[in-house]
């Protein structure tokens, strides 16, 4: 949203978001006043909702709307099925009858499934998701392109590697981590931490979707990633040396159930097709997101005393 206002000064934007657990309006304080931003509080499966937004004549739809967790998605896969499925679906069928011209459904890495130790995930890599988080946005790609063949919408679909950078809710591995590091608690690391994830910063992410907006074409997946892969436990210890705290902190802990083992992203397509290529060092990158959660204990001291509070409970005192 802050990238998009900031980045073209004639566009409206009409945010509809049901505001979940992860969902904080303080994340937007900045973008509230602008005349060009309009939030509506509700959920993308509510059609009638998405109906009366579409009717005032909506160019062009993005779908970040997502249950996003994985370790979630195990405990409670019904609501990742609701929202990712039903919820593109409500968005796809309202977005033909009401004449939009582009549809981006942001997908994920995770619907490939997983890569022993070498090779990197092109478009063409069949599907094979194996968590309930993955299966759900898989099936929401097959109902994206179903809409490009049986009813001619233009749809783009974006896969995306890892992100990492500011205002990351901090049940993911990164924010989780440098979080946990600075409150003095144990960093668990999930089995023996030689999973490996492709890290990409977000704004890296904004630009190749704002590419992908303009000049993606219909029916076409689009890979985006840096080739920037980390086992988990590396990813780990470099947080501690650069909050300059121990090893020591790190604790081994059961696994995730159906842990994907590797992800890689091939990006060659987007790179080669629409131009588009990453712009921010990993290191630099890691080194800004932390000092932003140094400087913003405010924001994710809110939310981690709130109900993430339980949530954090339940996954990890029993590990
Ligand atoms: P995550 O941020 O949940 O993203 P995803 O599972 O969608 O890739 O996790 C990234 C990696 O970090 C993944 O291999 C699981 C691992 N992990 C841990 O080891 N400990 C943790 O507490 C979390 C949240 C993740």
């Amino acid at each position: 949203m802050r990238y998009y206002l900031a980045k073209h000064s004639k566009d409206e934007i009409v945010n509809l978001d049901l505001l979940t657990y992860a969902g904080n309006p303080e994340n937007l304080k900045n973008v509230e006043k602008n005349p060009r931003y309009h939030f509506v509080h509700g959920d993308i499966a509510d059609g009638k909702v998405v109906d009366e937004i579409m009717k005032e004549g909506v160019d062009a739809v993005m779908n970040f709307a997502a249950e996003s967790h994985v370790d979630r998605s195990i405990n409670y896969p019904l609501v990742f099925i609701q929202t990712n499925i039903i919820g593109t679906q409500v968005l796809l069928q309202s977005a033909l009858s009401h004449g939009v011209k582009k549809f981006v459904q942001v997908s994920t890495d995770e619907v490939y499934g997983t890569l022993g130790e070498t090779g990197a995930f092109i478009e063409s890599t069949p599907l094979a998701p194996r968590s309930p988080y993955s299966a759900s946005k898989a099936s929401a790609d097959f109902m994206c392109l179903a809409y490009v063949e049986t009813y001619g919408l233009d749809v783009v679909i974006t896969r995306c590697c890892n992100n990492y950078g500011p205002y990351q809710f901090p049940e993911k591995l990164i924010p989780l981590m440098i979080i946990n590091a600075l409150t003095g608690k144990k960093l668990p690391v999930y089995g023996d931490g030689m999973n490996v994830r492709d890290w990409i910063h977000v704004l890296d992410h904004c630009r190749a979707l704002d590419i992908v907006l303009r000049n993606g074409k219909k029916g076409e997946v689009y890979n985006i990633g840096t080739s920037n892969e980390w086992h988990n436990i590396d990813l780990v210890k470099k947080i501690l040396a650069i909050l300059e705290k121990s090893d020591d902190f790190i604790e081994f802990v059961k696994d995730r159930p159906g842990h994907d083992r590797r992800y890689a992203i091939d990006a060659s397509k987007i790179m080669n097709e629409l131009g588009w290529k990453p712009e921010i060092d990993f290191e630099q990158g890691l080194i800004d997101t932390v000092q932003w959660y140094q400087s913003s204990s405010e924001w994710w001291g809110k939310i981690i005393s709130g109900e993430y509070r339980d949530y954090y409970k339940m996954m990890y005192e029993k590990r």
